[in-house]
């Protein structure tokens, strides 16, 4: 490539603007002839001119089931959605190693009549692991549904040998049938979002009218 630079031919060589506008060409020029051969350089280093495809494109992102993401039901809610009766059909998993009639025979795990609300690890007759004997606290909702989600990840060392429910309906499900067999203790009421700020709402308007109501009456005590 022939470039003549020189200014020396045009009539702007006197002024010296003109040999200013020519070298600053011709830095344009090389620039540009500068990064042209390092495009081309670098498509021949990064193979641009024969791009070679992996056979599975990008990562493959494995999501949780829906219910397990943090907008699925909450336990609370997950209770209002199902029954104790789904939750007999959810015990077949726990049967091998549970009974949970009254009186019925501890096996590879404790009997679980009555469990819930009952102290951790206290069933008479039944060989705990010290991580268990050593829990302390009581089976309640929140604690049974992290307990059944994850055994192991919830109580480091214990020895039942069951990977965990990873559905929350189902933990909620046989929860709710341990409930019924010998325990009985509330339900935790499940109240939707909406009617929540329904019921803030009403309870605001009626503390408003009880300061109302003792406005007034003082005002008639002073008046009188
Ligand atoms: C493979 C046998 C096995 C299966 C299946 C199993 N468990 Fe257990 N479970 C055990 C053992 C063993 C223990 C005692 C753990 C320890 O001492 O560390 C236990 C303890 C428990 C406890 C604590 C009892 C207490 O006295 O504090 C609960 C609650 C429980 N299991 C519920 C369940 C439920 C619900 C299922 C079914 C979804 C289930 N288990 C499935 C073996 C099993």
């Amino acid at each position: 490539m022939t470039n003549d630079n020189s200014s020396k031919s045009t009539p702007e060589a006197e002024t010296g603007s003109g040999d200013m506008f020519n070298t600053a060409a011709g830095w344009v020029l090389f620039a540009g002839v500068v990064g042209l051969g390092l495009s081309i350089l670098a498509s021949k280093y990064f193979h641009a001119d024969d791009p070679q495809r992996p056979e599975t494109l990008g990562y493959v992102i494995e999501l949780p089931d829906v219910e397990e993401g943090p907008s699925g039901p909450t336990f609370t809610e997950a209770l209002s959605m199902v029954t104790a009766a789904d939750g007999e059909r959810v015990f077949a998993k726990c049967s091998a190693c549970h009974s949970i009639e009254a009186g019925g025979a501890n096996g590879v795990g404790p009997n679980l009549h009555g469990i819930m609300g009952a102290p951790v690890g206290n069933v008479s007759g039944y060989s705990y692991s010290s991580a268990m004997a050593s829990f302390g606290g009581n089976w309640g909702w929140e604690e049974m549904n992290n307990w059944l989600d994850n055994p192991r990840g919830y109580m480091d060392g214990t020895k039942m040998g069951f990977a965990g429910l990873s559905s929350i309906e189902d933990r909620a499900a046989v929860s709710l049938y341990m409930n019924e067999n010998g325990s009985g203790i509330p339900v935790p009421e499940f109240v939707p979002p909406a009617e929540e700020a329904e019921e803030a709402a009403e309870g605001e308007a009626e503390a408003e009218q009880d300061v109302a109501e003792e406005t007034s009456e003082e005002t008639a005590a002073a008046e009188g």
